[in-house]
């Protein structure tokens, strides 16, 4: 089931520091900041050889990172995305082994346009889990 890596989310306060973090000490190239109002975010999207990294900064009052930032107040890594190529069939399977798809339980469009859903931390080593159709 489990596929390529997709991304490595990093939540950040400040996404213009973050942003010159990545691209003046690593010399990152960065997508501009783009607001994702369904989403609760602003990401920054830096393309690396073999996978993706996103800074996400929150947006508006309801973001779903914002309670991750009150106990993470300088930022740390949020969640990883993996691909898997027919999300539909990996969400019952994970349901048949007792894994729990946060919110209504079914995919959703993410960031990229593609279906996603998350999995419970407790689930998965205390890691939030993305998993996002290939
Ligand atoms: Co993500």
């Amino acid at each position: 089931m489990i596929g390529r890596l997709n991304h490595v989310a990093i939540a950040v306060p400040d996404l213009t520091a973050a942003s010159a973090t990545y691209r003046d000490m690593l010399g990152a190239v960065l997508s501009d900041a783009v607001p994702q109002p369904d989403h609760g975010v602003t990401t920054v999207f830096i393309e690396l050889p073999n996978t993706k990294i996103e800074l996400l900064e929150p947006l508006g009052a309801e973001s779903p990172i914002a309670k991750f930032l009150e106990r993470n107040p300088n930022g740390g890594i949020h969640h990883i995305c993996y691909e898997v190529d027919d999300i539909g069939a990996a969400a019952r399977s994970l349901v048949e082994k007792g894994a729990r798809i946060l919110g209504d339980g079914t995919p959703k469009i993410g960031a990229h346009g593609k279906p996603v859903l998350f999995l419970h931390p407790k689930d998965f080593c205390g890691t939030l889990v993305e998993l996002e159709q290939a």
